[in-house]
């Protein structure tokens, strides 16, 4: 596997970031609807990302677990899903799991067999990664620090790709996005991605009644960003329709085989953000594609 850009961290687990990372920096952020580019996106997001990494694992990392492959907060679970295929075919496969946070999903694909490489845009969600090996004394994953647009890995190396709410709804060009993954695909191999269901971006993004009445149209791509008092993007979030992601796809040369829409379980209490039992009874709140690169 022939890396052209990023970089490995696995050895520099301990160093200090590269950025100063100051929590809670985002909250006086205003929330508008406006155009981000690509680097603008991805810059906004890694810091974001960074500086938000220690509150999301606090918050989410029980419901994630350490090595489960959970697709969303619908809590649909690979392990009962089999949305990546036949699990007995995942021993000694390469798996690239893109926008892996703390890499609980290639930690299960691991504990399957797989060659998983954990791929970020975030240095300190990668860090969690390297903690929870550690703290369980598991062998250290391959971790590599990148933005998905720019996948540092040579064509044909992988032989499966996922991700879990990963970097997909977070970059600008998805077309860019698709085309490096098929590119590092092999012909024949699955790439599944769940993304928040694209109806949700009719609707305000709160877990109560208000989070039931449509406020927005659903064909309104503009990104949602979070920008600070300069004006500067904090956080960035990208729109497409279901047609835009089914056409994005035919366009990079993927073939889509499913499109799952898990619906909320009855047994499932907690919320997770927008998500939540009332309005999981009503609304989809994730779309998972299962693809195959033709
Ligand atoms: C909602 S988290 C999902 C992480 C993990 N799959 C989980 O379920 O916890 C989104 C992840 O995507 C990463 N991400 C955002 N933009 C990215 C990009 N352009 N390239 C790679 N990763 C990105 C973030 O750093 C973050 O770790």
């Amino acid at each position: 596997m022939l890396r052209r850009q990023g970089y490995a961290i696995g050895d520099m687990i301990n160093d200090t970031p590269p950025e100063k990372i100051e929590p809670g920096v985002d909250d006086d952020a205003e929330a508008v609807r406006r155009e981000a580019g690509a680097a603008e996106s991805s810059r906004a997001n890694r810091g974001w990302w960074d500086r938000n990494a220690d509150e999301y694992q606090l918050e989410h990392g029980a419901f994630l677990g350490d090595a489960r492959f959970v697709w969303c907060p619908e809590g649909l679970d690979e392990a009962d899903a089999g949305l990546l295929g036949d699990h007995a075919a995942l021993r000694g496969a390469r798996v690239l799991e893109i926008g892996a946070g703390a890499a609980q999903c290639s930690r299960w694909l691991a504990d399957q067999g797989a060659l998983p490489v954990a791929l970020d845009l975030s240095y300190r969600q990668l860090q969690h990664a390297r903690r929870i090996d550690e703290q369980a004394a598991r062998p250290p994953l391959p971790l590599v620090q990148a933005d998905a647009t720019v996948l540092p890995f040579a064509d044909e190396s992988f032989d499966l790709a996922c991700s879990a709410y990963g970097a997909v709804p977070f970059v600008a060009d998805t077309t860019r996005l698709l085309r490096e993954v098929h590119r590092v695909l092999r012909p024949g191999s699955r790439w599944v991605f769940s993304v928040t269901h694209p109806i949700r971006w009719a609707f305000p993004d709160e877990p109560g009644v208000e989070g039931l009445t449509a406020t927005a149209s659903y064909f309104d791509r503009t990104p949602y960003v979070e920008q600070d008092e300069t004006g500067a993007a904090v956080y960035v979030e990208h729109h497409r329709t279901l047609g835009d992601r089914v056409r994005e796809l035919a366009l990079a040369g993927f073939r889509l085989v499913d499109l799952v829409e898990p619906e909320w379980p009855e047994e499932l209490t907690s919320e997770w953000g927008g998500w939540s039992p009332l309005r999981g009874r009503h609304i989809p709140g994730t779309a998972v594609f299962v693809c195959v690169r033709d």
